[in-house]
């Protein structure tokens, strides 16, 4: 392979989970404006047309398709509705995930983190684990597999699991659940890498830190929430959905084919500890 094409992703199929939004939308804009053609898939379908009709606009290739993760026949069908349009699909970003509300500490950074009675273990209910693990954990599990059997039949794919920073490190501000699904989904992503490496398709998760996004609401848009987060992050400064175009970018490209079952943190250092 020369070195000029390590990043041509040029007329791949590519869809994208979450894709309305935040980093699933980051991704699609990466790989579209590098010539691939990317269903983003969302049960959002305001914002989905909204930014379909911006990237179109722009000249790419870009398509939208309505679909709760939790539906898995709904799911399977914009999957496959993607691989049809297409005549193949080369990457699936499964990524669509949500905030879990709050955790047993009521505050994300600093040193007053009281304890919130509101998120401990004793009052978690039912509903609020299991819609974190449906969507969060079962929803990943769905798309690798509507994923899979379009990759393992042309021997060729990219799968790219959101997982994040908590997949490793407690973040007591959030509830339990998103912790577990995450480090479940990093879990999954191994097994897959194994399974079909075999078939030349990559498994591969991207783990992020604090990015500014739609998330909960939205409230990393707060300002006093990121000047108080970024502090404890040794480059001083929190995440934007532009800094992770060059990961998603690398791990869908020819640049990463050598490369399976791997978690890559991308999070300005957070997870190493506080420096100054
Ligand atoms: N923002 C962060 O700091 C951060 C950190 C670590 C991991 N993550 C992970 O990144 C992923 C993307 O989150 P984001 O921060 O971009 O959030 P976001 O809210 O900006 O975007 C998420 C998108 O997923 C969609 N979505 C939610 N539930 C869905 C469902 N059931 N079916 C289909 N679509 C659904 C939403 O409509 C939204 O468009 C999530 O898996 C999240 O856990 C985010």
């Amino acid at each position: 392979m020369s070195p000029s094409d390590l990043f041509d992703v040029t007329g791949f199929g590519v869809i994208v989970t979450g894709g309305a939004s935040g980093l699933g939308l980051a991704y699609g804009e990466a790989l579209a404006s590098h010539g691939a053609r990317v269903t983003l898939i969302d049960l959002d379908q305001d914002a989905l047309d909204q930014h379909v009709a911006r990237l179109t606009g722009e000249g790419l290739e870009v398509r939208g398709a309505v679909a709760d993760v939790t539906d898995h026949a709904a799911l399977d069908r914009a999957i496959d509705g993607a691989a049809e349009a297409y005549g193949r699909l080369d990457v699936a970003f499964a990524n669509a995930g949500i905030d879990p509300g709050i955790g047993f500490v009521g505050a994300w950074a600093g040193g007053q983190r009281p304890r919130v009675d509101e998120g401990a273990l004793e009052l978690y209910t039912d509903e609020r684990w299991n819609r974190v693990i449906d969507i969060n954990l079962n929803g990943i599990f769905a798309t690798a597999r509507a994923a899979a059997r379009h990759m393992r039949a042309r021997r060729f794919g990219r799968i790219i699991i959101t997982t994040s920073l908590a997949a490793t490190k407690v973040e007591p501000a959030i509830g339990a659940a998103y912790m577990t699904a995450k480090a479940g989904a990093r879990h999954l992503m191994h097994t897959i890498a194994l399974e079909l490496a075999a078939y030349g398709i990559t498994a591969n998760a991207i783990a992020p830190g604090f990015f500014v996004t739609n998330i909960g609401g939205g409230h990393a848009h707060n300002p006093e929430v990121q000047a108080a987060i970024a502090k404890d992050i040794p480059m001083h400064r929190v995440g934007q959905p532009d800094d992770i175009k060059g990961l998603a970018l690398f791990l869908a490209a020819p640049a990463s084919e050598y490369i399976t079952g791997q978690e890559i943190i991308i999070d300005g250092g957070w997870g190493l500890g506080v420096a100054d």
